[in-house]
């Protein structure tokens, strides 16, 4: 058996910002070009439409995410890049491991008692607006990485519940059944840096505080003109452990270059000219996969044939996982 199958899954809503790029998009397409893991990344667009039900974001969010990742270096030739509707064995095994995941295991989900939790402080209905998709999500997830067999899951910290029971599935199924899935494990990279938003808070769509990533030149100045800052004059040291300014600097820079950030900011930089720097130094890692991205979103056939090249190679692997599944559960032909 392979020693490490690293498996994620990119969620297709919303157009990625400059924290999804620093916090997960660039360490996983570095990870990629490690030789020694088997890398499988998919977009989760079933998982989509669990919070967006608007049929033209769900198909356009799909182009515009696949075109991020492809822009910014990931290599269809060496990870397996697949789309999550592309398999049906996925939700085929939805179902089996629906069949032995435990309801209460489910009433556990941060995510669904989260929203249980609104409705009741509202004054609802505690299910109000609760789908069975959102409820049972979950299950979809485990089915994502069960299927293949993954070992190592990149995900951020409000992930690691879901692994967690994606192993309680994998072990209830495996004592009922046998042997069949590894169990996985959530790997949290917390060198990785989050990123602050232009409020000065986490970096984040539900604050409507982002830096979206492939803005062009003159939009990517304007927002970063926008990042908050203190009053302090020119010629006035200032703090660089206290300003999102800098944060984002050192996201982008060399160490060399923080340090002569940093001292720049105890010489006291104007806030107009440590903006100039940074626009200047983000624009020079991002320019490149900028026009990539848009060469991609011009091409949207080539981004669907990308992708049925790796369901294919996805689902080599898939259909006899899933025959063995249903052979397992005693699913199989009666003659
Ligand atoms: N739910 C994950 C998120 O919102 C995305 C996802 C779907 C995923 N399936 C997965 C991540 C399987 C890891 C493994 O971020």
């Amino acid at each position: 058996m392979a020693s490490a199958r690293v498996l994620t899954g990119i969620t297709t809503t919303g157009v990625p910002h400059l924290g999804n790029y620093v916090g997960a998009i660039r360490p996983a397409v570095a990870a990629s070009r490690s030789a020694e893991v088997e890398s499988f990344y998919f977009l989760a667009d079933y998982h989509a439409l669990i919070k967006c039900q608007d049929p033209e974001l769900v198909h356009r969010s799909t182009l515009e995410i696949a075109a991020t990742w492809l822009a910014l270096g990931l290599d269809p030739q060496r990870v397996v890049f697949y789309r999550q509707s592309d398999i049906p064995e996925i939700p085929e095994l939805t179902w089996l491991l629906t069949c032995m995941t435990a309801k209460g295991l489910m009433n556990r989900a941060h995510a669904y008692k989260a929203v249980v939790q609104e409705n009741e402080s509202a004054g609802e209905d505690p299910d109000f607006g609760i789908t069975m998709g959102l409820f049972s999500y979950p299950i979809l997830m485990a089915a994502d990485i069960l299927l293949f067999n993954a070992t190592r899951i990149p995900v951020g910290r409000d992930q690691v519940q879901h692994i967690e029971m994606a192993r309680d599935i994998a072990q209830r199924f495996n004592h009922h059944y046998g042997e069949h899935f590894v169990l996985p494990e959530a790997v949290v990279d917390d060198q990785v840096a989050v990123l602050q938003g232009l409020d000065g808070r986490k970096m984040s769509k539900s604050y409507g505080n982002t830096i979206p990533l492939f803005l062009d030149d003159r939009q990517l100045r304007k927002h970063i003109n926008r990042i908050k800052t203190n009053l302090l004059e020119p010629g006035e040291p200032k703090d660089p452990d206290d300003s999102t300014v800098f944060q984002i600097w050192r996201a982008f820079a060399t160490p060399e270059q923080t340090a002569e950030m940093r001292a720049a900011f105890a010489a006291g930089i104007a806030w107009g000219e440590a903006k100039k720097r940074l626009f200047e130094l983000v624009d020079g890692e991002l320019a490149p996969a900028r026009s990539r991205y848009q060469a991609l979103l011009d091409d949207p056939g080539h981004i669907e044939a990308v992708l049925r090249d790796g369901a294919a190679k996805a689902r080599a692997l898939a259909a006899p996982r899933l025959a063995e599944l249903r052979r397992a559960v005693g699913i199989r032909p009666l003659g």
